[in-house]
């Protein structure tokens, strides 16, 4: 991809691939998609996916995959135990990682109820460059704590900054002195950082932060579910690594780590997850938790057909036509929307394009979950689904007051290999369409609160009836879109 030049035409994102399935689409009439986002209680979660025109919810368990990738599948080898399958997994994973040892999981939230069944204990605390949901959600079910320390300018979401995820160096080793290094099972660092716009980490700042881990004695864990935005990160914006092949870089920054884990429904395009653990003992002190949680070690709760499409999307990862083409579409999507004035997260990171909703509905309120009423105008103004990542998705103190997220973002998830350049084109359009409405829109709130992650399953309704003229107002300039 980053080869092709124009003639004539300015420059665009090229897709390195052609279409061999698709999936037919369609557009509900405006006054459909209102009803639909009443009864999926203004929560996108709860939306049908044949009522959605574009989804981009997430990148999660729906990349398109290869047709190297789906013929894989036909020699996936059924058994309960000693699958060959498995063993064609691991091999590639130790190639690419050289790490030996490799615990299967379901997807990547089992590998991080495994990571803090094994070392969270009441009171610990977990260092993190930033959290994610479910890896901050186990912790504190076990009554462990998370200190987030991403340098302070990975929160201001219009940057020119590379490198957006990297953890505060001197903040990391004064927390680790605070905490001293026995309360500190392990410290997690995520590429690609989600939930602040898939933003990533530098190697130099992976390395110094293992490293300051390693002077104290602490276990290093790599979350690396978004690393194929990470490595195309690293080689086209780090210094001194551009001549580097992917596959280098990737082994440069596993040699980093005691412990990787991923999720497979991101990170080899498939659906599942693992662990990889360098430390043979280590590896021995975790391993029965698979079989009572998962499924026996050589399948740990993944269908076999996944896992062979995975290993085929573990080597694609190593490809820079593969890994650029979601974050460029991404750098287009939000170069155009900054050009236009929308606030977004700049500079474009992996995952998707993220809006920044405290500053896109300034008249909300944090309490009234900007960025999750944001998202649902985006559904009702253009059948779009995009995720909240904001307040909504935070959990209560223990005193019941909001935790107000540092972000309130709206992500929209490019899928890797799925979305056309005229289908970003219209989410760029009615985007802009939304933001020049945006006073139109307004707050929510909950009508059921689930306690944990209630960000799934939550029913929430609008503080009024903005939602029918917001619809009305799209309605007046585009018709009823039957
Ligand atoms: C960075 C990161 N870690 C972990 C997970 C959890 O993975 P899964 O959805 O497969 O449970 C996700 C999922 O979105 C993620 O983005």
């Amino acid at each position: 991809m980053p080869h092709i030049t124009f003639y004539k035409h300015e420059p665009i994102p090229m897709e390195m691939h052609k279409v061999k399935i698709v999936q037919q689409l369609q557009l509900l009439p405006t006054a459909q998609r209102l009803e639909k986002m009443k009864a999926a209680g203004f929560n996108t979660f709860q939306l049908h996916n044949g009522d959605i025109f574009l989804d981009m919810l997430t990148d999660s368990g729906v990349n398109a995959m290869s047709d190297n990738m789906q013929s894989a599948m036909l020699r996936a080898d059924d058994a309960y135990a000693g699958s060959e399958t498995f063993y064609r997994m691991a091999d590639k994973l130790r190639q690419l990682f050289g790490i030996d040892h490799c615990l299967p999981a379901h997807q990547g939230r089992a590998c991080e109820n495994i990571l803090a069944t094994r070392f969270v204990k009441p009171g610990s605390c977990v260092i993190m460059n930033y959290h994610f949901t479910t890896a901050k959600a186990h912790i504190t079910r076990l009554g462990g704590r998370v200190e987030e320390l991403v340098k302070k300018e990975g929160l201001v979401s219009k940057s020119d900054l590379p490198f957006k995820g990297d953890i505060d160096l001197e903040a990391l080793e004064a927390c680790i002195q605070k905490e001293t290094p026995a309360n500190v099972p392990f410290v997690r660092i995520e590429a690609g950082t989600n939930l602040i716009g898939g933003q990533p980490i530098s190697y130099a700042n992976m390395k110094a932060a293992t490293g300051i881990c390693k002077k104290y004695g602490i276990l290093t864990v790599l979350d690396a579910s978004l690393l194929q935005d990470n490595l195309y990160f690293i080689k086209t914006r780090e210094e001194g690594m551009a001549d580097k092949s992917v596959r280098e870089i990737n082994r440069m920054i596993a040699d980093l780590f005691d412990i990787i884990y991923f999720s497979a429904r991101k990170f080899g395009f498939a659906r599942g997850g693992a662990i990889l653990v360098r430390d043979e003992a280590l590896y021995h002190s975790m391993e029965d938790l698979v079989p009572m949680f998962e499924g026996f070690l050589t399948y740990g709760g993944m269908s076999v057909k996944e896992m062979e499409a995975m290993t085929v999307g573990f080597e694609e990862s190593m490809d820079m036509d593969v890994i650029s083409q979601g974050p460029q579409f991404i750098d287009y999507c939000v170069r155009r929307l900054d050009e236009y004035g929308v606030p977004v997260i700049t500079p474009g990171g992996g995952l998707g394009a993220h809006l920044d909703a405290v500053q896109f509905v300034d008249h909300i309120p944090q309490e009234q979950y900007p960025a999750g009423a944001l998202v649902c105008a985006l559904y009702i103004c253009g059948g779009i689904r995009g995720m909240e990542r904001g307040t909504l998705s935070e959990e209560r103190n223990a005193d019941g007051s909001e935790r107000l997220a540092s972000m309130e973002l709206v992500r929209l998830a490019l899928p890797r290999r799925v979305f056309t350049l005229s289908q970003t084109e219209y989410v760029i359009d009615r985007v802009k369409w939304v933001y020049d409405h945006r006073r139109l829109i307004g707050g929510l709130r909950f009508v059921h609160e689930p306690k944990t992650l209630r960000f799934f399953t939550g029913i929430l309704e609008p503080v009024d009836d903005w939602p029918e003229k917001l619809a009305a107002a799209y309605e007046a300039d585009f018709g009823k879109e039957q």
